[in-house]
């Protein structure tokens, strides 16, 4: 199996696709074989991100794909998957991040985004997600070290 490593969230917007793109590109940068899965099938913004990558012949390559389920996970030859999750799907996530080997779980400074991360974060956890997989990141941050400080709090 290749290693996996998810960007979930149930709110849209939060930041997954950017981080998961992040993460392949610098990862295939260091001569990894990475495969992004593709699970917003509704925007597919990672799958059409490799699209525009590949017109224009840029570099390092990176493959994606739509991808419904992780049971086609086993039938992966490369080294890296990316899965970037969809947002409103509580079970789509929990199967992905079963499977994962590190989950990153984006979220903005405000309430309202850090409540729901934190929840679900804290149900992944209460549904045999081991903690240590589980890394929260503030993303999308202000320059005021206040509103980190208070975020993180
Ligand atoms: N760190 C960041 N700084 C500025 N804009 C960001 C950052 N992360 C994400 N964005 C922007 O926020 C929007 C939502 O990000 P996206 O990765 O598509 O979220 P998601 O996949 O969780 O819906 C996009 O327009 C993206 O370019
Ligand atoms: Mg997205």
């Amino acid at each position: 199996m290749p290693l996996i490593i998810a960007c979930l969230s149930q709110k849209g917007g939060v930041g997954k696709s950017t981080i998961a793109r992040l993460i392949a590109r610098t990862y295939a940068a260091a001569g990894w074989q990475v495969k992004i899965c593709d699970f917003n099938t509704r925007q597919l913004t990672s799958v059409d991100w490799v699209g525009s990558r590949m017109s224009a012949g840029i570099e390092p390559a990176i493959a994606a794909e739509p991808y419904n389920t992780v049971k086609s996970f086993k039938r992966e030859t490369a080294d890296l998957l990316v899965a970037d999750g969809k947002p409103d799907s509580d079970q789509s996530s929990l199967d992905i991040a079963k499977v994962a080997d590190f989950i990153v779980l984006p979220t903005g400074l405000a309430l309202d985004d850090l409540k729901p991360q934190v929840l679900f974060a804290n149900e992944l956890v209460s549904k045999g997600v081991p903690r240590s997989k589980i890394l929260l990141v503030l993303n999308k941050i202000t320059e005021s070290p206040v509103a980190v400080q208070e975020a993180r709090e």
